[in-house]
C-alpha cells in the first residue's frame, strides 16, 4: 500500500536531532546517577520526583500540554488537528536498585525527541500525540511491575497497589499522595481513557540484536512472566551448641529448594528462565542458624504451559522438602505472554526498514521481547508494539547497560517516523 504520509514520516524522522537526544538521555541520568556510571532511582523517591519534574519542564518547553492521573503516570501532549484519541508512545523513568542510563529512560526521551522533531518539521498530526512515563514500571520497590500501566488498563488494580509496601515499610499509596501532592499544578487525566495506538521505544536489553549486527528491532511480543516470595521458617539457634541432626535450618531448606528450581530452568522454547534476586535472611547473624528465609522466583516463558508446569513444580518441591520447617509460596505477580498485533508490527516494521535502509542497514529484526514492559499491558487496551535498539554485549539491569549513540539516534527516528504515520490517522 502506498503511504500518503510517508513524506511527512520522512521529515519528521531525519529531523530527530542527535545531540539534542543525547543530551537529555545525560541530563535525565545525573537525577539518581552513580560514580560507576549507573543510575539508582527508584520509583516515587525524592529522585524520581525531581527527574519527573525536569521532564515537566522539557516537555512545556516543546509546547506540551502535561497531566497526570491517579497512578501519578505524566502525560506530555502535542495537540492534533482533530479532537481524536491520543497516539501515545513512552516508557518510565524509574530504574532498579543499581540501573542504567537507558532502560526506560531512553523510551521517555526518544519520545520527547520525537515531539521536537515533528515541531522543527512543522507537520501537524491529526490524531494528538502523546509521551507518557508509567510509575513504577520495575517493581523492584514497591511490587508487582508495570503498576502505573497495569492500572491504567485496569483501574480496579490501584486499590491493591496501594497496600504494596517497600522493604522500609512505606506504603505505594503514600508515597504516591505524596507525588500527587507535589503535582497539583498539573492537569488530571482519567485512567482507562481511549488511545488510538502505543509504541514503546526501548533497548533490547538482551544480546539478540547485537549478536545480527543490526541497529533495530520490530518486537512481536513478550514473554510470560511470574513472581512468587517463598518463606522458609524453621528455627533460629545456636550455631556452635545445636547438633546438626536437631536444627531447623531455613537456609538449607532455602537452598535445597533453590538448587531444584535451578534444575528446571534452560533455554528451550517450553522451558522458563528463572530468577532468585531477593533474599532476606533472618536474624542474619554469622552464629546463628537461620530462622527464617524469605526469597524471590522470577520465572519467564514464551510458552503459558511452561510457567503452569513451573508453579506446579515449586508447590510440590515446597510440600515434599521433607524437613523439620515450614514454606510458604505466595504468587505476587503473574502475566501471559503477550503477542503484538501483526498489523501494527507489520506498520512499525516499515518505518523501521525505511529509517534502516536510509541509514545503510539491512530490514530491522522481527524478534521477541524477554524483558517485560508497560506495552504488555497497553496490548491489552488499544493497538500496541514496540521498537528495541541493541544492548551493549547484552547488558542491563546494571550500571553498564550501554547502547551505541548511533542506533540510539536510529530508534528515535524510527520512532518519529511510525508516530507520524499513526498521528495522520493511518491505520494497519
Ligand atoms: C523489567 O524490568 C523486567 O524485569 O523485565
Ligand atoms: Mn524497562
Ligand atoms: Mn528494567
Amino acid at each position: 500500500m502506498i503511504n500518503p504520509h510517508a513524506d511527512a514520516a520522512v521529515r519528521a524522522d531525519r529531523a530527530v536531532d542527535h545531540d539534542r537526544l543525547q543530551a537529555r538521555i545525560a541530563t535525565l541520568a545525573t537525577y539518581g546517577g552513580r560514580e560507576d556510571g549507573g543510575v539508582s532511582r527508584e520509583t516515587l523517591t525524592d529522585v524520581d520526583r525531581a527527574a519527573r519534574r525536569y521532564l515537566v519542564d522539557e516537555a512545556l518547553s516543546l509546547g506540551c500540554e502535561v497531566a497526570i492521573d491517579d497512578c501519578a503516570n505524566l502525560y506530555f501532549r502535542r495537540a492534533g488537528t482533530e479532537d481524536l484519541p491520543p497516539v501515545v508512545t513512552g516508557s518510565h523513568i524509574d530504574t532498579q536498585p543499581i540501573g542504567g542510563k537507558l532502560d526506560g529512560a531512553y523510551g521517555v526521551v526518544g519520545g520527547l525527541e520525537a515531539i521536537a522533531a515533528l515541531n522543527d518539521a512543522g507537520i501537524r498530526t491529526r490524531h494528538p500525540i502523546e509521551v507518557v512515563a508509567w510509575t513504577n514500571e520495575e517493581g523492584c520497590r514497591f511490587g508487582p511491575g508495570a503498576m502505573g500501566s497495569s492500572a491504567f488498563v485496569e483501574p480496579a488494580g490501584l486499590a491493591g497497589f496501594r497496600q504494596s509496601e517497600d522493604g522500609r515499610g512505606v506504603r505505594f499509596g503514600d508515597a504516591l499522595d505524596r507525588t500527587l501532592s507535589e503535582a497539583r499544578d498539573l492537569a488530571h487525566r482519567p485512567l482507562a481513557r481511549p488511545l488510538a495506538a502505543y509504541v514503546e521505544l526501548h533497548i533490547e536489553q538482551g544480546p539478540v540484536l547485537e549478536q545480527a549486527g543490526l541497529p533495530l528491532g520490530v518486537v512481536t511480543g513478550i514473554q510470560g512472566v511470574r513472581w512468587y516470595r517463598v518463606t522458609c521458617t524453621g528455627q533460629a539457634a545456636h550455631a556452635g551448641t545445636t547438633p546438626m541432626d536437631r536444627r531447623a535450618d531455613a537456609m538449607l531448606a532455602a537452598m535445597d529448594l533453590a538448587r531444584q528450581l535451578h534444575a528446571q530452568a534452560g533455554e528451550a522454547a517450553d522451558t522458563p528462565r528463572v530468577t532468585l534476586g531477593r533474599w532476606l535472611v533472618e536474624p542474619n547473624s554469622v552464629n546463628t542458624i537461620a530462622g527464617k528465609v524469605t526469597f524471590t522466583v522470577d520465572a519467564r516463558c514464551p510458552d503459558e504451559g511452561a510457567l503452569e508446569h513451573f508453579e506446579a513444580f515449586l508447590e510440590a518441591a515446597a510440600r515434599d522438602l521433607g524437613w523439620r520447617g515450614t514454606v510458604e509460596v505466595e504468587n505476587v505477580f503473574r502475566k501471559s505472554p503477550t503477542i503484538f498485533p501483526a498489523d501494527l508490527v507489520e506498520l512499525i516494521g516499515r518505518s523501521c526498514d525505511a529509517v534502516s535502509a536510509a541509514a545503510g542497514h539491512p530490514a530491522a529484526r522481527r524478534l521477541s521481547s524477554g524483558a517485560f514492559h508497560d506495552a504488555m499491558y497497553l496490548a491489552q487496551h488499544c493497538p500496541s508494539a514496540m521498537i528495541f535498539v541493541p544492548s551493549k554485549d547484552g547488558i542491563s539491569h546494571n550500571a553498564a547497560e550501554a547502547t551505541d549513540p548511533v542506533a540510539l539516534t536510529l530508534g528515535a527516528r524510527a520512532l518519529a517516523h511510525a508516530l507520524t504515520v499513526l498521528g495522520q490517522g493511518t491505520r494497519p
